[in-house]
């Protein structure tokens, strides 16, 4: 096992253990990270559902094989390419609006995941998601398709895929978020120096 894999499994067992705190009621288990620990790419979704609270794993239900299917057709990459994590590791499926203060009791195993991969760019699925990395205060529907530099790696804002599944009319921009992605990760990538910085 590499010295990341180590490092991802033994935060998954301090992760599991905060299995107590409010957040968790009514769920069966804490729902970590999965993929690659080398991963060039990580991407965040918001929380875990009932599928993946049942496995256990990040994106396992409908929204999941959606992702999958756009990971491989426009990306050409699988599970095992990438690393899926999520902000929230456990909440009640009714609790579709987390507080900043939920969102901040789970942060630091996220970072802390982050850290331990170290990606080059973090694929953010969702509202919550790219707030919470950017720090930004506009909503997804800004943010979305821009690359904004945080410490070490770029964050690349996109609409989670459930967004298509819940509004059809969606479909093709969720696509197209994938397109921008693959379109993003293809170019060289922009110089180091400003911590907060706009591409598109
Ligand atoms: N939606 C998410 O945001 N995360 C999951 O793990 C599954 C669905």
């Amino acid at each position: 096992m590499t010295e990341k894999a180590k490092a991802l499994k033994q935060l998954s067992e301090v992760v599991e253990a905060c299995q107590k705190c409010d957040l968790a009621q009514g769920r069966t288990t804490v729902v970590f990270g999965d993929g690659s620990p080398d991963a060039d790419i990580v991407f965040v979704g918001e929380a875990p559902g009932y599928h993946e609270d049942l496995q256990g794993k990040p994106f396992v239900g409908s929204a999941g094989r959606f992702l999958d299917e756009l990971l491989q057709d426009i990306l050409g990459l699988s599970r095992g390419d990438v690393y899926i994590a999520n902000v929230i590791k456990c909440r009640p499926p009714e609790n579709r609006d987390p507080t900043s203060t939920e969102i901040e009791t789970c942060k630091p195993y996220l970072m802390k995941q982050l850290e331990i991969i170290a990606p080059k760019v973090v694929c953010t699925l969702g509202n919550f998601a790219a707030k919470t990395l950017t720090g930004r205060k506009e909503g997804i529907t800004r943010l979305r398709r821009k690359a904004i530099k945080v410490t070490t790696f770029y964050v690349f804002p996109i609409y989670h895929p459930a967004a298509a599944l819940h509004r059809g009319d969606l479909y093709d921009e969720v696509r197209q978020d994938f397109v921008s992605l693959k379109e993003f990760l293809e170019a060289p990538m922009p110089p180091d120096e400003p911590s907060q910085m706009e591409l598109f």
